[in-house]
């Protein structure tokens, strides 16, 4: 069952993140929120997805450390994300967010932390398995990447430019595409990447990822309107109190739930390569259509 299965990966990945928090970061404030936004109950989507590529290539658990490094890299973006100056949102996770809680500075301070944290958990894990550089090298590049200036920052810079800005689809395209599909893309790769995936294999992965995280921001949009906050866990109404580009702004909400599931549809079958050892993979692309948190 795919639950069961999060459920597992989730237990996994916050074992493996307080160890490494502990291991890296000093005992004090600024570990402290960034254990705060870290362990305070995220669903753990990109780690999981690097879990369950690497499954597709042999053992997940060789893969623990990077998909850490991912949810690193995501939590960072989100307690920016929620910055005064950037979302100016005051609840996270079901929780007030970091600069509620510990002052815009130390907000600042904590993501930064967080964000090279997650490349010296991946530079140690490397080191680690020195007979598979390339590999490890190249999924750190993938991430880096997804995670960058023509990824995710690329994306959340977009995303601000153009509030309050006349919808146009180009522009919505680009923005869900950077500061969304590429980490969740990213985080499918990874996995596959680490244990010598091929390219036909990595291609169909790539398709899969981008796919599944265009739908992932598209119900993101939705849940924003028509969400419930005790699931959802943020304030409701912010995309259009901010007047952003968002699917739901641009399509109307039948319509945005049409494409999430053309999407989805076109997301599973391109995991067609992988016959039945995707079933996962596909089992979890129908939760990210229909979750509602
Ligand atoms: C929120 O991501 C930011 C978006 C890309 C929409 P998630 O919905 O995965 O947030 P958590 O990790 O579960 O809190
Ligand atoms: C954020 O998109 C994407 C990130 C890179 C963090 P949103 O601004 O829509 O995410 P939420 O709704 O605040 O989680
Ligand atoms: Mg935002
Ligand atoms: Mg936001
Ligand atoms: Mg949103």
């Amino acid at each position: 069952m795919i639950e069961e299965r999060l459920k597992e990966h989730s237990n996994l990945i916050n074992t493996r993140l307080l160890v490494l928090l502990d291991e890296r970061c000093a005992d004090g404030e600024l570990k402290e929120a960034m254990s705060y936004s870290l362990m305070a109950g995220g669903k753990r989507l990109r780690p999981s997805l690097c879990l369950m590529s690497a499954a597709l290539f042999g053992d997940q658990h060789k893969a623990i450390d990077f998909a850490c490094a991912l949810e690193m890299i995501h939590t960072y973006s989100l307690i920016h994300d929620d910055l005064p100056a950037m979302d100016n949102d005051t609840l996270r996770r079901g929780k007030p967010t970091s600069h509620v809680v510990f002052g815009e500075a130390n907000a600042i301070l904590a993501g930064d932390g967080l964000l090279n944290l997650a490349f010296e958990v991946m530079i140690g894990d490397a080191l680690c398995n020195k007979d598979n550089l390339n590999n490890y090298l190249s999924a750190m590049q993938i991430i880096a990447n997804a995670s960058g200036v023509n990824g995710m920052i690329a994306g959340q810079v977009a995303d601000i430019a153009f509030e309050g800005k006349e919808k146009d689809y180009v522009v919505l395209e680009y923005i869900h595409k950077r500061k969304t599909a590429a980490m969740i893309r990213a985080s499918v790769l990874s996995g596959a990447v680490l244990f010598g995936a091929s390219a036909l294999q990595i291609d169909s992965l790539s398709e899969y990822g981008e796919c599944i995280g265009l739908v992932f921001q598209i119900v993101d949009d939705i849940l924003d309107v028509q969400g419930d906050q005790l699931k959802v866990g943020k304030t409701l109404h912010k995309d259009s109190e901010a007047d952003k580009q968002t699917y739901v702004s641009q399509h109307g909400i039948e319509e945005s739930k049409r494409l999430a599931a053309d999407k989805t549809q076109q997301a599973i079958a391109a995991l067609s390569v992988f016959g039945s050892k995707a079933g996962e993979l596909s089992a979890l692309a129908q939760v990210l259509l229909s979750r509602e948190k």
